[in-house]
């Protein structure tokens, strides 16, 4: 069955982002979105698809990566480009039925996703950080919350998931 998830890492006042960045570097944090995300669809605006585009000179390897824009089109970088959320979302459900779907970032496609998806991936870093992003406030009381794992090191903080009640 077709899964739509919703995946983000946010540190305190759920901090998602800064100057088009994430204002964190933490060695190891990244490992449950690239073992969630591998092999699956992850959709992603336009500016979080740039700041990665600029980084790796590619699209998230081994993903089928699709962006969210109005403005711009990604087809020549091996990526599908729509201009609604809802748009990708049914194009994923449609052409890969077997693959789970991941939003992924980054501010108001959380807004938009977070009533489409049927889990939260999220990671809660404890941590101060100056921030111009935010994830969204959410209803706790609609989800099932389990902490995952957590870690200490080099800063503390933790896999969460939230699956939302039926
Ligand atoms: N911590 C995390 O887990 C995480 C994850 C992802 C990103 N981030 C951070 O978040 C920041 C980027 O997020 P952002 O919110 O500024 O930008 P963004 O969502 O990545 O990109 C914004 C652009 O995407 C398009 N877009 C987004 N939502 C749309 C919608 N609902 N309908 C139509 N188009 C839509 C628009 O592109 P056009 O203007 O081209 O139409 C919009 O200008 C960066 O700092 C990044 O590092 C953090």
């Amino acid at each position: 069955m077709q899964k739509v998830f919703l995946i983000a890492a946010y540190a305190h006042n759920r901090v998602i982002g800064f100057n088009g960045a994430i204002p964190w570097n933490i060695p190891g944090e990244q490992s449950r979105f690239r073992k969630l995300t591998t092999g699956n669809v992850v959709i992603m605006g336009r500016k979080t698809f740039d700041e990665i585009f600029q980084k790796l000179k590619k699209p998230l390897p081994g993903r089928i990566n699709i962006i969210i824009s109005k403005t711009k089109s990604y087809s020549d970088a091996d990526c599908y480009t729509f201009s609604t959320l809802k748009d990708a979302v049914d194009f994923s459900i449609k052409e890969f039925p077997e693959k789970d779907i991941f939003i992924s970032g980054g501010e108001s496609l959380y807004k938009e996703g977070i009533s489409l998806a049927e889990k939260l991936f999220l990671t809660e870093i404890d941590m101060d950080v100056k921030g111009d992003v935010f994830f969204p406030d959410f209803n706790e009381n609609d989800y099932v919350k389990n902490i995952e794992e957590e870690f200490t090191e080099p800063v503390s903080y933790r896999y969460v998931t939230y699956t939302k009640l039926s």
